[in-house]
């Protein structure tokens, strides 16, 4: 047991998308290192959240036509409901837009200015003539500078996947529209992470948690380090102090969000976040794509507003899917609540299989047939026969537990185990730990079947006695370890011994206590086999995806071609020019009431304004038509529409109503020839 005590964090997941085996591979072995140290006396507070603020949220709140905030519920709710059902039991689980979030980013902010380690600057920063608008992270995209690979506008997500400043991409384009980006100045605030060189090489090597983290952390420190824009120009975020329209980077506010969640959960249970965070030691576990922001900007950041540093960082390994790379467009991807919860599976397997695959920080290949081979030989085989046959011989044997003192051999093998799971755990290998478990219960699969006790009963019943006492001490230390692995097999299994009270409040190390209970609960298998047919089904689901998202890629090629084939009537040069194509802009867009699909648009053609009705109100909301530069035919003859006069045309490609725009900002009138 560790005195002090311990904030352990998970990262906190975007509000924009549904929780996969990705994340999981972080979340559950956070929750299995917190129930394991709690259960040998260490004192833990489970903190995680939602990250609801950077641009990838508003621009799908701009897709679904709603608020980021609502986006962010829905997603928040999501992964709280998901969490709880795989048995991930934070304290609190908060929401990094929240006041308290708010309050703490400004506080820390305030902090930093005043200290010095903030500086304004003027930088030149992607901007969008067409959509009329500055371009932070997402909403720019272009070539990395490092490895030439396509970024997007903070990240070189298909390449190197470095942190890429604002102004650092190359041939940057908007990635609302596609038009190509200009350079306009703007000014913004850094952070001087350049400054914090010498704290961090000093820092690094003090580190805890997996090797992964502090080696390439150092690598970095040592090579370069860059001040960090922390401001962007957007309504969404946390709001920089003394600016009215920058708000603060994500990756500021988003740890931030851990202190704040802390105060959060020690306000509603009247305990001390300070306690946490001033003093005692700092847990993160995080996915190892965001390793440099918690082992260098996040310290950096604290140390510079007076907080302790991360105590350590453990950083999970990447998941891929039968050897493919995990992919959400390629349907190469496993939802943990549409593939797995709702399929009926349980909670107990997912976890087992996540932390008994391979070691925390290697990658993790997951597949339904491994999956099921581990299940079917691991548990049902090994952990749930052992306890099966063991607790069934009693019942139907000898009715009540024998009243036999346990050997001392079996107390030195448990006791054995007990150490090497502890140094595993806290050491975060996290595989270790659970083999270690599972080697426990071999060892117990191996006693039961090499004294047979079954054979013994007739001729020696005292020794078969002896060798069933001593199995169920070795299946009540199961039951105890196990329970941080799968809560709700292991409390099922406590229940069997006859117990009746939580095993999960029971330290590991009663594990060492003699088994006193008289007699059993209901013995019944512990563990059902997934069968092939359940596992084929779980296969096909994800070759259909996969097979789907293909045909979508290429029916995007396809399509116009099968749907609407090229016209057969042969036009001249004449025919065209009859027409007479300019460049509008859209002044102000309405609904034509009591109609579901049309606006009424009041376009300036450079001579005049026009009003067009047009059929796209199921596609665009008037807002986001206002100050669009649209294609228009002006020579049209006026009709009416639902009453309404419509005097000209718009141009939009397909069922999406993609609308036709000029590329460069050329003005109102301007002849499309
Ligand atoms: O990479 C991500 O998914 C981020 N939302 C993680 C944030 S973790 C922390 F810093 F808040
Ligand atoms: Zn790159």
């Amino acid at each position: 047991m560790t005195n002090k005590p311990t904030v352990v964090t998970c990262g906190l997941p975007y509000t924009n998308g549904f929780c996969h085996l990705g994340h999981l591979r972080t979340y559950i072995p956070g929750d299995f290192y917190v129930r394991y140290l709690r259960r040998l006396g260490d004192d833990i507070v489970f903190i995680c959240g939602s990250d609801n603020h950077g641009t990838p949220i508003v621009v799908t709140a701009e897709a679904e036509k709603t608020t980021p905030r609502a986006v962010s519920e829905t997603y928040h709710a999501h992964f709280d409901n998901v969490f709880k059902s795989m048995g991930i039991a934070f304290d609190r689980f908060g929401m990094t837009d929240d006041p308290t979030n708010h309050h703490r980013t400004a506080s820390i902010l305030q902090t930093l200015i005043d200290r010095g380690y903030v500086y304004e600057q003027t930088i030149q920063q992607s901007y969008c003539p067409s959509c009329k608008r500055f371009l932070p992270d997402r909403y720019v995209e272009g070539t990395c500078p490092y490895c030439g690979k396509h970024a997007r506008g903070d990240e070189c997500d298909s390449g190197c996947g470095r942190h890429l400043e604002p102004g650092e991409i190359l041939d940057p384009v908007c990635a609302t529209c596609g038009t190509k980006a200009e350079l306009r100045e703007q000014k913004h605030y850094y952070f001087k992470l350049s400054s914090f060189r010498d704290y961090l090489l000093e820092y690094l090597p003090t580190l805890g948690g997996t090797l992964n983290a502090k080696n390439y952390a150092i690598g970095w420190v040592e090579n370069e380090l860059k001040d960090w824009c922390i401001t962007r120009m957007m309504d969404w975020g946390v709001k920089f102090p003394g600016s009215d329209d920058l708000v603060c980077y994500v990756w500021v506010d988003a740890p931030i969000g851990y202190i704040s969640f802390t105060e959060e959960w020690a306000k509603a249970t009247n305990n001390s976040w300070q306690k946490y965070w001033c003093e005692g030691d700092r847990v993160h576990f995080i996915g190892s794509d965001i390793i440099y922001h918690h082992c260098v900007f996040w310290p950096a950041m604290l140390h510079g507003a007076g907080y302790q540093p991360p105590s350590a960082v453990v950083a999970s390994g990447m998941v891929t899917i039968d050897g493919e790379k995990f992919s959400k467009s390629k349907g190469n991807v496993v939802w943990t609540k549409e593939d797995y919860l709702d399929k009926g599976l349980p909670a107990d397997y997912l976890r087992y299989y996540l932390l008994a695959y391979t070691s925390h920080t290697r990658e993790l290949d997951f597949s339904w047939k491994e999956f099921q081979a581990r299940i079917n030989n691991e548990l049902v085989n090994t952990f749930g026969n052992f306890a099966n046959r063991s607790m069934s011989l009693v019942k139907t044997k000898f009715g009540e537990v024998p009243q036999v003192p346990v050997e001392a051999e079996i107390f030195a093998e448990i006791e054995r185990s007990l150490a090497g799971i502890e140094e595993a755990v806290r050491a975060f290998e996290f595989k270790a730990a659970v083999d270690g478990i599972l080697l426990l219960a071999a060892y117990g699969n191996g006693y039961i079947s090499n004294a047979a006790p079954w054979k013994l009963i007739k001729e020696d019943p005292e020794a078969a006695a002896q060798i069933l006492k001593n199995c169920l001490q070795i299946v009540k230390a199961c039951a105890l370890v196990m329970q941080p692995v799968m809560p709700e097999s292991s409390q099922k299994l406590w229940e069997m011994l006859g117990y009746t009270d939580l095993v999960e409040t029971r330290p590991i190390s009663d594990a060492l206590v003699p088994f006193e209970n008289t007699t059993l609960g209901d013995v019944k298998p512990l563990f059902a086999r997934i069968e092939d047919k359940q596992r084929e089904e779980m296969e096909a689901l994800l070759a259909k995806r996969a097979e789907d998202s293909k045909k979508k890629a290429a029916g995007k090629d396809t399509m116009e071609a099968v749907i609407e084939p090229i016209s057969e009537e042969i036009i001249t040069i004449d025919d065209v020019a009859k027409l007479d194509l300019r460049v509008g802009r859209v002044v102000k867009a309405e609904r034509v009431p009591k109609t579901t699909k049309l606006l009424r648009l009041q376009v300036d053609i450079g001579t005049e304004v026009r009003q067009i009705v047009s059929g796209i109100a199921d596609v665009y909301t008037p807002e986001e038509m206002v100050d669009k530069k649209i294609i228009v035919v002006v020579n049209l003859k006026p009709a009416k529409f639902r009453g309404e006069e419509s005097n000209g045309m718009l141009f939009a490609a397909g069922d999406e109503a993609s609308l036709l725009i000029p590329l460069k900002d050329v003005p109102e009138g301007t002849k499309v020839h």
